[in-house]
């Protein structure tokens, strides 16, 4: 049964027809009309897949993507905010990484299992919010326990001597005056039992306001926390163990009995320490990977960067070309759909949106094994940025540079401004470093801009804050240097 969060999620992607996915990407990536326009597509289809009937729906093969281009273009940036605006699990995998020698032939499988994490990370996210509320205010009540127990408790254990010592044992952990002078006077006035309930009521009440307040942080009590079992099953996983290994010794783990410890720290360590284990009360976690397994399902998005580097020459015997060859092969079936084991159940694939990546310099998409080039028939070319392309990445997006920097300046209470012809002036920088030197894209503005306001960070807060202007001519002044001699440039830009 998925939960009203799952249901609206999906619910959401139906809505979500490809010009608003375009739209929705424009707030954030500059130009890459064509790319925008084929995840769009993409994404919309495989919903479209999941809305045909059955006996056709295993006959369309999924419409996954090869995002072709350089460095720093925004392949991966599309990527990521396609999977944010569709609410979707996503995971980013680089394919080369299972050429690597210790991974050859082995654990493919591992990018659905993270996938899986990241979908069981978003719905647990989700269900603690919902309880955020009630599990601060248990939490409230179990310090308020700690710091002044309960009467009652106490006097469940026998006389009222041992009343005395529970109130003043309890309070003498931590130097806790307030509470030792009221348990004291709750028990040597003995009284009825109703009037010592009263009585404890109130101070109670007084503590809660003064915990609310924040004073008592700094007071320490006594918490039980539960330690992981040893680590040492990961030692019991042989290098180049098949697949699966790791994931048995994960399971082994969990199986283990937990220790459980008591610390004494801080009121205000113990809450953190408190709130995890009340918000594992709170949220089921069956819910929880019932709800993950069924997103990652229907959801799913994996990014499959530099699959160029699979992608080579058909081999000859031996060498890399076959485990490049091999770790193709190995993906057939995951891309195409098929269940893998995950330590949270079986998950199918068969709706699991890939988006591969890749620079193809050397290689050509034509070089892929031909059935999965068939996986992936939408390919799309990411054009290089250019220099108007660059004012409008430092300007437009919402979390452009400008505005990202203007906010760490605002932290100190100074207003920090760019003007048109600074943003020129960083663009036609950033353009010509990167062609006389190696292209890497956007990627360029970052280091053009934090050499640029390099002092600005530093003399904040010492400088007030009076409002910093940027223009054109600070631009060439603070960069000159920089951009003329070859090898500052190598280094810092
Ligand atoms: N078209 C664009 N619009 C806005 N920002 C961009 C654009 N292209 C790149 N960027 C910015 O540049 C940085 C790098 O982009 P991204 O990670 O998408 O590169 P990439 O194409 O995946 O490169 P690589 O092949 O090296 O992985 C990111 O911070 C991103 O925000
Ligand atoms: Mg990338």
């Amino acid at each position: 049964m998925p939960s009203k969060h799952t249901q609206q999620a999906i619910a959401r992607l139906a809505d979500l027809t490809p010009r608003q996915i375009v739209a929705e990407l424009d707030r954030y990536i500059v130009g890459q009309d064509e790319a925008k326009k084929a995840v769009a597509i993409a994404l919309r289809n495989r919903w479209r897949r999941q809305q045909a009937p059955e006996g056709i729906r295993d006959e369309i093969s999924p419409n996954n993507i090869i995002l072709i281009g350089p460095t720093g273009v925004g392949k991966t940036e599309i990527a990521r905010r396609l999977a944010r605006l569709a609410g979707a699990p996503f995971s980013k995998v680089e394919a080369s990484k299972f050429t690597e020698v210790g991974y050859v032939g082995r654990d493919v499988e591992s990018m659905v299992r993270d996938l899986v994490e990241s979908a069981i990370d978003m719905v647990r996210t989700e269900r603690e919010n919902e309880v955020e509320d009630l599990a601060y205010e248990r939490v409230d009540e179990r310090l308020l326990d700690l710091l002044l127990p309960r009467p009652s408790e106490a006097t469940a254990e026998g006389q009222r001597g041992a009343t005395t010592s529970a109130a003043a044992g309890g309070a003498g952990s931590g130097p806790s005056l307030f509470v030792v002078s009221s348990g004291g006077e709750v028990a040597r006035e003995g009284g009825s039992p109703e009037a010592t309930k009263e009585r404890y009521n109130r101070t109670r009440d007084k503590l809660r306001q003064l915990l609310r307040d924040g004073q008592l942080e700094d007071r320490e009590v006594e918490v039980e926390v539960t330690q992981q079992g040893a680590p040492m099953f990961d030692m019991l996983v042989p290098q180049g163990a098949p697949e699966g290994v790791e994931n048995f010794s994960e399971m082994l783990q969990d199986m283990m009995p937990k220790r459980r410890k008591k610390r004494t720290v801080k009121v205000s360590e113990a809450r953190r320490i408190l709130l995890d284990q009340e918000l594992e009360k709170l949220v089921d976690m069956d819910d929880v990977t019932s709800d993950a397994l069924e997103r990652v399902e229907k959801m799913g998005i994996i990014f499959l960067d530099e699959i160029d580097k699979i992608a080579g020459e058909r081999s000859q015997m031996g060498g890399p070309d076959v485990s490049r060859e091999g770790v193709q092969r190995d993906l057939l079936p995951i891309v195409e759909g098929s269940n893998v084991q995950t330590k949270y159940g079986m998950v199918k694939t068969d709706h699991v949106l890939f988006i591969a990546a890749g620079a193809f310099h050397v290689s050509k998409p034509s070089d892929l094994i031909p059935e999965l080039q068939g996986r992936f028939p939408i390919r799309v070319e990411l054009k290089p940025l250019t220099e108007q392309d660059f004012v409008r990445i430092m300007t437009e997006p919402e979390n452009a540079l400008t505005k990202q920097y203007a906010a760490l300046v605002s932290a100190e209470g100074a207003p920090l401004t760019f003007t048109e012809d600074a943003i020129a002036e960083l663009a036609r920088i950033a353009t010509g470093v990167n062609e006389r030197m190696e292209n890497i894209g956007a990627r360029r503005l970052h280091t053009v801009m934090s050499s640029l306001l390099e002092d600005v960070l530093y003399d904040l807060p010492d400088r007030g804050t009076k409002p910093i202007t940027i223009n054109g001519a600070t631009v060439r002044d603070r960069l000159k240097a920089i951009v003329e001699d070859e090898d500052l440039r190598r280094y810092i830009l």
